[in-house]
């Protein structure tokens, strides 16, 4: 009798966490590393967020909660929707997790069937079909390229629509496209819904606040009343509040559905911690101006990304309207001739199976440290691609001093593919020694299989 799960077969660890731990690894192995995995602000939490939680430590709130969260953060919450999405919840509409991330597991385990479908525009964020695979259900992809904004399109999301499909899961601003619908779009997609009673929403609002350029964010319940039923707006104080250490998500939605995720969570972690969700209601309660404050952070370092990725050879990089990630196309890369076959007979896949195809992620927003190394930035994709052929061409030695000869400050380059929809990962590496061999250059492309496309 095998000892492990068969639902283990079903699912992959964290890219994102793995490729994290490989930088906390090299750094705690003295190496200068800068992660560009886990997509969290640089920004550390404000002065009043942590006061509260010091408060709360000291006034001894450090017991357990109700499951679902103290009735203090509810309120907070229901204020938060109504004044800012105009949608109005009861306590029982809500549930606090740990973390965003928790809420979504709770909400599709909550749910699923075997053979269940749950459709996932992609480009998306990895966590997504994993979890619908570990609840038992079927994840299905649906292409949304980048000639649509990397947006579901209305006529995309109604064919991939099947008796079996129990939710779509939206997410605006998007991880990892920074895409953002807006209310027209967004109206295009709640029009299809609404013909289909039997479908439910899960929006992940996580980016919420992080739009720029007057970009107004809308969330469907709030377009389209008639989903208000059979939707889940799911929310967290992670990003914003640049909280993603204390561990605290939450939703609102109808009462059964909270009650049966309660039920979930209360038979696997019990409540978010007490003392983070004591700061959870200081974050949505207190002032809120540090917020446009960070954005007008985050949308120079857009812009100045953007700008820099386009003047790159072969790489062409949308603007998004928000989140910190920016999705740039190297499909321009890999037109030289041959160099596919190359790639493939040294072991290297370049395209992905499924997904969207040619496409990078790069949190360059997140870090102004990573800003600093800006002239770094605009070399890496030619040096990732440099790396690859030369790497093929197994002189791997030549590449790293290639690599420093082009370095304007001494940064090195590390890669790590996840390949998970050819989503390539780079750690930046200050070497010991500019002119040794000794940080040597490191490739991995792995493949895994993504979901079904239709
Ligand atoms: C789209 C999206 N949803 C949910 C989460 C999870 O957020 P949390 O840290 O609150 O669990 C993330 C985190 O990266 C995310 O990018």
């Amino acid at each position: 009798m095998p000892f492990l799960s068969a639902a283990l077969d079903r699912v992959k660890p964290s890219a994102t966490i793995a490729v994290t731990d490989k930088a906390r690894a090299l750094k705690a192995a003295g190496r200068n590393v800068i992660g560009l995995g886990a997509g969290e602000p640089d920004f550390d939490t404000p002065a009043n967020i942590k006061l509260a939680a010091i408060h709360a430590i000291e006034a001894g709130k450090t017991k357990y909660t109700a499951v679902d969260g103290i009735p203090e953060l509810k309120e907070a919450i229901i204020g938060k929707f109504q004044r800012e999405n105009g949608l109005t919840y009861k306590p029982n509409q809500i549930i606090v997790g740990t973390g965003g991330k928790q809420v979504l597991y709770n909400a599709l385990m909550a749910t699923i069937n075997p053979g269940d479908e749950v459709i996932i525009p992609a480009p998306y964020w990895v966590s997504y079909p994993e979890m619908v695979a570990l609840a038992g259900g079927e994840p299905v992809s649906v292409v949304c390229p980048a000639s649509s904004g990397f947006k579901l399109r209305a006529e995309d999301l109604e064919k991939a629509i099947t008796p079996k499909t129990k939710w779509v899961i939206l997410c605006s601003p998007s991880n990892p496209t920074g895409a953002a619908y807006t209310r027209s779009e967004l109206k295009a997609i709640t029009d299809v819904l609404v013909k289909y009673p039997d479908v439910w929403v899960m929006t992940d609002d996580m980016y919420e606040h992080l739009v720029y350029d007057e970009f107004v964010f809308t969330t469907p319940a709030q377009i389209e009343p008639k989903l208000y039923e059979r939707t889940l707006t799911v929310n967290g104080v992670s990003k914003a509040y640049c909280m993603t250490g204390w561990r605290i998500g939450y939703a609102g939605g109808p009462a059964h559905l909270i009650k049966a995720m309660t039920t979930i969570q209360s038979q696997s972690t019990s409540n978010p911690s007490t003392i983070s969700q004591w700061a959870a209601v200081e974050a949505l309660n207190g002032p809120q101006d540090f917020i446009p404050a960070n954005n007008k952070m985050f949308k120079e370092r857009r812009d100045l990304v953007v700008s820099m990725l386009n003047q790159a050879k072969g790489i062409e990089c949308p603007r998004p309207e928000g989140a910190f990630y920016v999705y740039p196309s190297c499909a321009g890369r890999h037109r030289a001739p041959g160099e596919r076959r190359r790639c493939r007979r040294a072991g290297f896949r370049v395209r992905p199976r499924a997904g969207v195809p040619d496409f990078v992620r790069d949190e360059n927003l997140r870090s102004r440290r990573r800003l600093q190394a800006h002239p770094a930035l605009l070399w890496k994709f030619e040096i990732e691609h440099f790396a690859i052929l030369k790497r093929v061409r197994k002189k791997a030695c030549q590449i790293t001093s290639a690599v420093e000869r082009l370095m304007f400050d001494g940064l090195s380059l590390e890669v790590f593919g996840n390949a998970l929809f050819s989503t390539w990962r780079f750690l930046l590496v200050r070497p010991q020694s500019r002119s040794s061999c000794g940080d040597k250059y490191q490739c991995e492309f792995r493949h895994s299989p993504s979901p079904p496309s239709r």
